[in-house]
C-alpha cells in the first residue's frame, strides 16, 4: 500500500510573471519582473530602469495564461491535478503597491481563474508574493529596506484573502524568501526584496533588514488570514539547497552547518516565532544594526506558520580543505563549495541529486515537526519536437521518478507528513533566472523560443501521459 495520503496534494506549479503575460492589461501596474531582460544559459539577466521600447522582456507575453488560462487548466485537469499552485501577482491588484485602492479588473481576473480551478476540482495554492512586487515600491521606498512595505504587503494580503477565503485555502507568503540569503547577488536582492544595492551598502546588513521586515510583514499576514478564514493552511515558501560537507573532515561539517543556517534562520523565525541565537550573535559581531520593535517581536511569535512549502531541485557542497577545487562566486562567509564527485549535473550546472530531497524532508521534519509540501521540484532541459510531433523526454520522467520514489521513502520509512507535490513549470513557462523559453520543465510544451517567436500552441509531452498515471494511481505507477 502507497504511503501518501488519500487527500495528497498531486499537482503543478508556476508563478503569475512566468505564466500570465497579459503585463499591462486589465491597468495592471509594472512589476520588478517586468524590467528584467532575457539572459541565457549562463548569461545574467539586466535589470533595467524601467521598460525600455526595443528591449526583449520575456515576462511581457509569457505564455499568454492570462487569455488561454481555461484551455491550459483542462490539460491540467485532464492529468488530474488535485492542486494547482500559481501566484497573484501583487501589481495587478496595486498598481503601484501604494494606491488606496485595489483594482477591481486584477481581482476579477484572480476571482475567474479561481473559479475555473475549483469547476474542475483543483484546489487553488496561492503564492502571495513570487518575485513580483510593484516596482514603484522599489523606486518610490527603494524596496523591502524600507519597513513602510510591511504595511503594504500587509494591506495587500489582506485585500485578496478577504476576497479569495471561501476559494482558496492554502496560502504561502513569500516565495524562496531565503535565496537572498546565497551571497547577495544582485538578481536575488532585486526579486527577493526590490533592492539594488547602492553605494556604501553593507549588503549583508541590507538583506537582513529587508529579510526581517519580510518575517515581520509574513508573521502579520500568518495572524491575520487565521483570523480571515480559521481553516486557511498558510505556509512559508523555503528554497532547500542542502549543502552537505564534502569530506568527513570536523572543519567541513562545521562549514556545512554554517551555510545550512544561512537557510534555516528564514525557516526559523517562520516556523520557531524567534530570530535564533546563530543570526542575533552575528549580528553583534559585525556591528549590524538591524532595525525592529518589541512588538514586532510578538508579531513573529503570533504568526507562525502551518506547514513548510519548499522547494528542492539540487544539493550542493562545502569545503574547508585548501587541496580542494572550489568555485566561490556567491561565497557567503568565505565558505566555499565546491563539485560532489558522486552527482551529476543538468545542462544549466545543476547538480541532480534524488536522495537529498529525502535528506532534507527528514531534517525538516526532525527540526520543526511540521507539515511539509514540495512547492517545486522538476528537470529544466531542452526537448526536441520529433518529426511527428511527439516530445520524447524521458530524461524528465526519469528525473521526477527518482525524486518521487526517495519522497515515497520518506513517507513511508521515515515517517514524513507530506502534504503534496506540485512540481515546477508543468507547463513550459519563461526561466525565472534566465529569462529562457527553451530551459522547459513542462508535461506540456508550448511552442514559443528564447526569441519570443512562436506559435505558442500548447503540445503534450510523453512525461504527461506518465504524471496522468503517477496521479491515477497516488504514486503506486512510477
Ligand atoms: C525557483 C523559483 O527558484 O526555481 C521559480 O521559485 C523558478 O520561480 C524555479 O522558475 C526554476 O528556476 P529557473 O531559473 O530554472 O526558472
Amino acid at each position: 500500500m502507497t504511503g501518501f495520503k488519500e487527500d495528497f496534494l498531486w499537482g503543478g506549479a508556476v508563478a503569475a510573471h512566468q505564466i500570465e503575460g497579459g503585463w499591462n492589461e486589465g491597468s495592471k501596474g509594472v512589476s520588478i519582473a517586468d524590467v528584467m531582460t532575457a539572459g541565457a544559459n549562463g548569461v545574467a539577466r539586466e535589470i533595467t530602469d524601467g521598460v525600455i521600447p526595443g528591449k526583449n522582456y520575456p515576462n511581457h507575453e509569457a505564455i499568454d495564461f492570462y487569455h488561454r488560462y481555461k484551455e491550459d487548466i483542462a490539460l491540467f485537469a485532464e492529468m488530474g491535478f488535485k492542486a494547482f499552485r500559481t501566484s497573484i501577482a501583487w501589481s495587478r491588484i496595486f498598481p503601484n503597491g501604494d494606491d488606496a485602492e485595489p483594482n477591481e479588473a486584477g481581482l476579477q481576473f484572480y476571482d475567474d481563474l479561481f473559479d475555473e480551478l475549483l469547476k474542475h476540482d483543483i484546489e487553488p495554492v496561492v503564492t502571495l508574493s513570487h518575485f513580483e512586487i510593484p516596482y514603484h515600491l522599489y523606486k518610490e521606498y527603494g524596496g523591502f529596506r524600507n519597513r513602510k512595505l510591511i504595511d503594504f504587503f500587509v494591506k495587500y494580503s489582506q485585500v485578496v484573502m478577504e476576497r479569495y477565503k471561501d476559494k482558496v485555502k492554502y496560502w504561502m507568503t513569500f516565495n524562496e524568501i531565503n535565496n537572498q540569503a546565497d551571497g547577495y547577488q544582485d538578481l536575488h536582492a532585486f526579486t527577493n526584496s526590490a533592492i539594488i544595492f547602492e553605494e556604501g551598502d553593507n549588503k549583508a546588513e541590507v538583506i537582513y533588514q529587508a529579510s526581517i521586515n519580510e518575517l515581520i510583514a509574513s508573521a502579520k499576514v500568518v495572524k491575520l488570514g487565521h483570523e480571515i478564514n480559521p481553516d486557511f493552511e498558510i505556509g512559508c515558501m523555503m528554497a532547500y539547497v542542502p549543502v552537505y560537507p564534502f569530506s568527513s573532515n570536523p572543519d567541513d561539517v562545521m562549514a556545512s552547518v554554517k551555510a545550512m543556517n544561512r537557510r534555516f534562520f528564514y525557516n526559523d523565525v517562520h516556523a520557531k516565532g524567534e530570530i535564533p541565537g546563530y543570526v542575533l550573535k552575528e549580528w553583534e559581531r559585525e556591528g549590524f544594526y538591524i532595525e525592529y520593535t518589541q512588538e514586532d517581536l510578538q508579531a513573529l511569535r503570533e504568526g507562525t506558520v502551518d506547514y513548510i512549502g519548499f522547494s528542492y531541485y539540487m544539493s550542493n557542497t562545502v569545503t574547508e580543505i585548501n587541496e580542494v577545487n572550489t568555485y566561490s562566486d556567491h561565497a557567503v562567509d568565505q565558505l566555499s563549495f565546491t563539485q560532489n564527485p558522486y552527482i551529476q549535473a543538468s545542462d544549466w550546472g545543476w547538480p541532480i541529486d534524488p536522495v537529498g530531497l529525502r535528506y532534507i524532508l527528514n531534517v525538516l521534519t526532525q527540526r520543526y515537526d511540521l507539515p511539509l509540501f514540495i512547492v517545486e521540484n522538476g528537470f529544466g532541459a531542452y526537448d526536441t519536437v520529433e518529426e511527428d510531433g511527439t516530445i520524447q523526454d524521458d530524461y524528465r520522467i526519469d528525473y521526477l521518478r527518482e525524486h518521487i520514489l526517495e519522497m515515497k521513502k520518506a513517507v513511508e520509512e521515515d515517517g514524513v507528513d507530506l502534504m503534496g507535490y506540485t512540481p515546477w513549470g508543468c507547463i513550459d513557462i519563461v526561466s525565472f533566472g534566465t529569462g529562457e523559453m527553451e530551459k522547459r520543465y513542462g508535461f506540456i510544451h508550448v511552442d514559443k523560443d528564447n526569441k519570443g517567436e512562436g506559435t505558442l500552441e500548447r503540445r503534450k509531452k510523453a512525461s504527461f501521459d506518465w504524471y496522468k498515471k503517477v496521479i491515477e494511481t497516488n504514486g503506486e505507477v512510477l
